[in-house]
């Protein structure tokens, strides 16, 4: 048997998200209509003998309640929610729960990061780490920028581990996908206990080294990349599995709008039954891969795609144009508007012959518009390249600010 345990961070994890972090976990926001963490969740499902799967966080239980069952009912698979009392970084976290995750005495334990967006080739990962043996394996992708892991091109072993390098170190990037035996518990137990000792031999209790100006962190908060990845490397317990796939990470809103996008091409794939256009039943015009929620209405003479993403209960009126889109639950985008580039926050309303739109660069601050929770755009009125919060009703145009 198999396990797999989805870290989801908390709270205090999505400040660059916000607005959009506002109201919702980060883990929860929609990405092709499904929320971010549905995703990893249903590529756990196509693992053979997979008995339970975890969420890890420190957003509040409610949150996640309705969610994980849910998503249980419907893969017909455990899907368990497992708080933590405070943030005890990736590797704390998954030692905290120990036991329950070992409960189904599990062979090998899939560990995901939420904020990744790939075709999360698990399957696979667990061949090649069936063939290198050892503790674990990493999954690796070549880097745009600086790379962290050195492998062995032979043996595929990790060499040398380096957390966020500011200098050329590799061209291979971490990307958040990993596969452990239940050894990584004792890893994780070593590192603590050293730490332990280490605080001891500088005569100071643990009360005190906690309190410490030079300790940044406390005993218990043992994070995966430097703490384990770079101590166990090199010593023949950690190997790479180089994927050639797609592979972003979502910390950013203009991510998501990004991700949104690759979801939805997978979909083609993997789900072509939740595109819009296929069956007929839609009958606006659709243009490349879009995602309709079945409670929303969109006017037959509306244009919409390629990469559109419209939630619950959202009315699209007569002639109105959307291209690269996010729009969240209960939107309403009234006749004639054009919604470009942007991220439409949950309740919003966009009057009529208005414009909501940016320049579509996904890296840049203000390259894509975003409309918080319930921003009312009033007729004719054009909103480019800005981000408006919350409750804000905009009755002049705006272009490159942040409405507060
Ligand atoms: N439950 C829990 N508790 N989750 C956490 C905690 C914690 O204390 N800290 C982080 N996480 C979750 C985050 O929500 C995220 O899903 C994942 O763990 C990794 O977050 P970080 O540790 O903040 O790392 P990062 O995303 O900046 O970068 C790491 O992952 C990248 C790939 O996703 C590094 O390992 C990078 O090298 C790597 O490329």
């Amino acid at each position: 048997k198999v396990v797999a345990v989805i870290m989801v961070g908390g709270p205090t994890k999505g400040t660059r998200f916000r607005p959009l972090s506002f109201n919702t976990p980060k883990p929860l926001f929609p990405l092709a209509g499904q929320p971010m963490v549905h995703h990893p969740i249903s590529a756990c499902k196509r693992i053979s003998n997979l008995a339970q799967i975890f969420l890890i966080g420190f957003f509040e239980e409610r949150e996640f309640t309705l969610y994980v069952s849910s998503i249980s009912n419907e893969l017909k698979i455990p899907v368990r929610y497992l708080k933590e009392d405070k943030p005890r970084g990736s590797a704390g976290g998954l030692y905290y729960f120990r036991n329950i995750i070992m409960e189904d005495n599990p062979s090998h334990i899939f560990l995901l990061n939420c904020d990744v967006c790939c075709s999360f080739p698990l399957t696979d990962m667990l061949e090649a780490h069936k063939r290198y043996g050892g503790m674990g394996t990493v999954s690796a992708e070549t880097a745009n920028q600086f790379g962290e892991l050195v492998a062995d091109p032979i043996t595929k072993e990790l060499l040398h581990y380096t957390e966020k390098p500011e200098t050329f170190v590799s061209d291979l990037i971490n990307c958040g996908l990993y596969i452990f035996t239940p050894d990584i518990f004792t890893a994780i137990q070593e590192v603590s206990s050293h730490r332990e000792d280490q605080a001891n031999l500088r005569h100071l209790s643990t009360f005190e080294a906690l309190q410490s100006p030079t300790r940044t962190f406390p005993l218990d908060f043992v994070r995966l990349d430097q703490d384990i990845l770079s101590p166990f490397a090199g010593k023949k317990q950690l190997y790479t599995y180089e994927t050639m796939d797609f592979w972003e990470q979502i910390k950013t809103p203009g991510m998501s709008l990004k991700c949104s996008g690759l979801y939805l091409s997978q979909f083609r794939f993997t789900s072509p039954d939740l595109l819009a256009g296929g069956d007929g039943t839609k009958s606006a015009l659709i243009v490349g891969d879009v995602y309709v929620h079945p409670s929303a209405k969109v006017h037959p003479t509306a244009k919409i795609g390629p990469n559109v993403s419209i939630s619950a209960n959202v009315r699209i009126g007569a002639g109105a144009r959307l291209i690269n889109c996010i729009v969240l639950d209960d939107v309403e985008v009234q006749e004639n508007a054009v919604v470009i580039n942007s991220i439409v926050g949950w309740k919003s309303s966009i009057g009529k012959w208005s414009r909501v739109q940016a320049d579509g660069d996904y890296n840049a601050k203000l390259g894509i518009t975003i409309l918080g929770e319930a921003v009312m755009v009033e007729d004719e009125v054009v909103v480019i390249n800005s981000i408006v919060l919350p409750n804000k009703t905009l009755n002049l145009s705006v272009q490159d600010e942040i409405i507060l």
